[in-house]
């Protein structure tokens, strides 16, 4: 009895599962977050081996961790092992949140798309409602933000992938969605875009293998938001081609903090505040 009742006096735990891990600044973030909440939990970082992400998942959960959040490259793994899934993810066939309720059943959801709109939309305050919007990349980010895109009725959604087919397959999962709505969802080449978009999403990992941005800089309206998913060096030559054709340049270390926010959320039943865990990262980003 003793020993239950101090297991059960014990703070939850939560964890962000990932390889590799140690840059993670998910640990950073849910401790800001449950410090400001005045929530009692403990939030780790697991790196967890290539081909081990079943194994790992099996015995976090069996000892009693309450809930994942899941980075690369395992989002495709949380999505399949999970025990039930949210639309989105079934859709995106991606998640970055599991929920373990009290029978160890894992939920799955995918909160990376609904922080990247908050950021934008919230944060940057810019609106995507009515806007033309050109989203870069067709893979599991990309995949993430299509459907928390759509709810935000762009008059214009355009997806471009280097490999194209994978651009087509994404808007196809995603049509229904826009079905007798004000929204157009295309998937277009490279080539066949036409400008000027008022907001440009980078979905692609092209700036980490030191490629080249993937379209032509006329396709941004003056004064356009041009955004990177990524944050930190990552995010700096499309930044950098966003300021050399007059747009305004955001990374993603907005989208991270909001992601976190709405798993957070999705754990405890309470939303925390985002903006000032925002401006202490930001501090912290740019001290090193
Ligand atoms: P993530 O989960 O971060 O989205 P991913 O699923 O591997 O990672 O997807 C990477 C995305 O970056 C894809 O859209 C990829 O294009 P392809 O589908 O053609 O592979 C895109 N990408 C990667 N390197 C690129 C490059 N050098 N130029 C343009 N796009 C690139």
């Amino acid at each position: 009895m003793a020993q239950a009742r101090n297991t059960m006096s014990l703070p939850d735990r939560y964890c962000v599962m990932g390889n590799p891990i140690a840059h993670s600044r998910s640990p950073r973030i849910h401790t800001l977050f449950a410090q400001l909440t005045g929530q009692a939990l403990v939030y780790e970082a697991e790196l967890v081996a290539l081909d081990g992400f079943d194994a790992a998942l099996r015995q976090l959960v069996q000892t009693g961790t309450r809930g994942m959040n899941v980075t690369v490259p395992f989002k495709l793994d949380a999505a399949r092992l999970a025990d039930s899934r949210s639309d989105r993810v079934l859709r995106a066939g991606a998640a970055n949140t599991l929920v373990v309720d009290a029978d160890g059943r894992v939920h799955a959801d995918n909160t990376d798309g609904l922080g990247l709109v908050a950021d934008i939309v919230r944060n940057a305050g810019v609106a995507l409602a009515g806007q033309r919007v050109l989203l870069l990349g067709a893979g599991g980010a990309a995949a993430g933000a299509l459907a928390p895109l759509i709810a935000q009725a762009p008059a214009l959604l355009v997806v471009c992938n280097r490999t194209h087919a994978k651009a087509q397959e994404l808007v196809a999962q995603h049509a229904d969605l826009v079905e007798g709505s004000a929204t157009q969802l295309l998937a277009l080449k490279a080539g066949a875009l036409e400008g000027p978009f008022d907001v440009v999403i980078n979905a692609t990992a092209s700036s980490l293998q030191g490629a080249a941005i993937p379209v032509a800089g006329h396709l941004l309206r003056p004064g356009a938001l041009a955004y990177d998913m990524m944050y930190g060096p990552a995010a700096q030559p499309f930044l950098q081609w966003a300021a050399q054709h007059g747009a305004q340049g955001r990374d993603g270390l907005g989208m991270l903090v909001e992601q976190a926010a709405e798993a957070f959320a999705l754990w405890r039943g309470v939303r925390p505040p985002s903006q000032p865990v925002l401006a202490q990262l930001r501090s912290e980003l740019d001290a090193h």
